[in-house]
């Protein structure tokens, strides 16, 4: 299994042969000036809530890779006004399964709505189950009693969580996350973007290590297996 990160929540898991692209967030993001939109290839493209810093390049990328887009029924409502064609439209609870395995949508605790003011749907986490490992994206949320849960559904490979604080979980709750969901390797992302979300990123790895977990933050453009 391998990851590509490309800045903010935006990262690409090819598994199963098959490229699944999450919160597609790249041409707004300075910090991303490097990656090219069209470079991208994916044959789905997971959304986890409606912010335009998860949703910013999502149209353009699935009308010209026509990959199939896993979101909530409000945001394929939203997505298909505007062209795009292939959706498996979800919300929390439901599990799909594919050709890359099965993806279950999880509670997220955040907000969401589109760029337009459009309503978004509640968000969402999804938790991955793969012939090549179980992973775990939370999307933007706070720590959460219900991540408990996670570990009924899968054996973690790997997690990505958001580790910038202010609107989603810090470095602690995300440590604290870690645990709940049984995972001590987790890809940090939602950090740096902004002013707000600045962090320390040594400071932050040791902390995961002094609580005997790996911190992972890629350079974007990376890819790592894993
Ligand atoms: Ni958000
Ligand atoms: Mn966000």
């Amino acid at each position: 299994m391998k990851l590509t990160y490309y800045g903010h929540a935006c990262f690409l898991v090819e598994c199963n042969g098959k490229r699944i692209l999450f919160d597609p967030f790249i041409t707004p993001n300075e910090l991303a000036k490097d990656i090219r939109i069209e470079d991208i290839a994916c044959d789905y493209i997971a959304i986890s809530h409606g912010h335009a810093d998860h949703i910013a390049d999502a149209v353009a990328i699935a009308t010209r890779t026509q990959a199939t887009v896993i979101c909530a029924f409000e945001i394929y409502e939203w997505m298909s006004k505007q062209g795009v064609a292939n959706f498996r439209p979800m919300n929390t609870g439901g599990k799909w399964s594919s050709d890359f395995g099965s993806v279950k949508c999880v509670v997220a605790q955040h907000s969401s709505c589109l760029p337009d003011g459009t309503y978004g749907a509640n968000p969402m986490g999804f938790v991955f189950n793969t012939a090549e490992g179980d992973f775990y994206y939370s999307g933007d949320t706070a720590l959460t009693m219900d991540m408990q849960l996670i570990p009924r559904w899968a054996k973690l490979k790997f997690a990505v969580l958001p580790i910038g604080d202010n609107f989603t979980m810090g470095i602690e709750d995300a440590i604290a996350a870690a645990d709940f969901i049984q995972c001590d390797k987790i890809i940090g992302v939602h950090y740096d973007t902004f002013g707000y979300i600045v962090i320390d990123h040594e400071a932050a790895k040791q902390q995961f290590a002094a609580a005997g977990k790996e911190l992972i933050l890629l350079n974007i453009g990376e890819t790592i297996e894993l």
